[in-house]
């Protein structure tokens, strides 16, 4: 008998650009992945209001993001591509499960206590954001979620919230496994590679957008910092720097470490970092054309009312599934 395919769930938020660390960790795999799996994407634009968004600008980024996802080889003949807020399943379900979820599991949450941290207002949605994102995957019986290591412990506590409800009312939710790439799970800042890369980062040198034009992106890469030495090395515990700019390289020009070490032994980092900035124009330039001609084209508003329809009536059964294992009267 074939194996059942794998159902595949992923969302971004629409807020801001999305940065080159967005695309390697999670976006490239989500193309990847659309042609061995049912995959689903989301423009998760519910989990966006956690935290203050300016309406226009939403707008926008919303449209632009679909734009993007499509750019980048989302096919919606064979992915569903559609907006959260298109689905109301996503917040009902996100509300049952902000009551399995316990106050005490989502206070453990790493990225709500660096969201959190010396803010003058944080929002309640910003503390039950991980019941939500717990609703969208376990919506559609998802069994893989292709995400960045920033994601995992979110990951881990929608595993929690699905085993807590199917023990206490029965098998409901597929349990689903985290998909995070060994090489590229976390791509770090530019100027410290200590920390991860972040379009929230005060210096745009820290990060490369995918919508930076290549003059940009080279001016960046040419900044970049480097480790001490001279050697091309993979060593992210010695040569943090130098291992993120390979990691990079590695994923955009579709190398393994061992070539680009073998390519560049004895050269120093000039010429590396030179052909770094080639390989990622290469990348991101074909991407950002179609994005432009896809803004233009006026399709993106249809593909994403197609997909949110046929997102709801793939999750309409598992809501009213979970409806009634509460109680509730359908
Ligand atoms: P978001 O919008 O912050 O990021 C989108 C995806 O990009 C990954 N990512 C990175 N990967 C590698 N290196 C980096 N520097 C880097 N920065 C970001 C993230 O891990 C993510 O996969 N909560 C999610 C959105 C979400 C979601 C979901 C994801 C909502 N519901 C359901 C999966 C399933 C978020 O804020 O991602």
């Amino acid at each position: 008998m074939a194996e059942q395919k794998q159902r595949v769930f992923s969302g971004i938020q629409p807020s801001g650009t999305l940065t080159l660390g967005n695309y390697l960790g999670a976006m490239k795999n989500f193309v990847t992945l659309q042609d061995e799996a049912d995959c689903i994407f989301c423009i998760v634009d519910l989990h966006a209001i956690t935290v203050p968004q300016e309406p226009a600008a939403l707008r926008q980024n919303t449209i632009n993001l679909a734009a993007l996802y499509l750019a980048a080889g989302i096919n919606p003949e064979k992915s569903t591509l559609f907006i959260q807020s298109h689905v109301p399943a996503h917040a009902e379900l996100g509300w049952m499960l902000q009551c399995v979820a316990y106050y005490g599991e989502l206070g453990r949450m790493t990225q709500f206590k660096d969201k959190s941290a010396k803010k003058e207002v944080v929002t309640a949605g910003l503390f039950t954001y991980p019941a939500l994102m717990a609703a969208d995957i376990l919506l559609y019986q998802t069994t893989l979620v292709p995400v960045g290591e920033d994601q995992k412990q979110h990951l881990e506590l929608t595993r929690d919230i699905a085993e807590r409800f199917n023990s206490k009312y029965g098998e409901t939710f597929t349990i689903p496994e985290p998909f995070i790439p060994k090489v590229g799970g976390r791509i770090m800042s530019l100027e410290d590679p200590t920390k991860k890369m972040s379009k929230s980062d005060e210096s745009a040198g820290a990060y490369i957008s995918m919508l930076d034009d290549p003059a940009v992106i080279r001016k960046k890469l040419s900044r970049a910092v480097t480790d001490s030495g001279r050697e091309v090395r993979y060593d992210p515990e010695e040569k943090a720097a130098i291992s993120n700019l390979m990691t990079i390289y590695s994923l955009c020009a579709n190398k393994s470490l061992e070539e680009i070490e073998q390519q560049y032994e004895g050269q120093g980092y000039g010429p590396f970092k030179k052909d770094l900035a080639e390989v990622v124009v290469s990348t991101l330039e074909p991407i950002q054309q179609r994005y432009q001609e896809l803004l233009n084209s006026g399709e993106v508003e249809q593909i994403l009312r197609n997909g949110a329809e046929r997102a709801a009536s793939q999750c309409s059964e598992t809501l009213n599934h979970v409806k009634s294992r509460f109680g509730f009267i359908l």
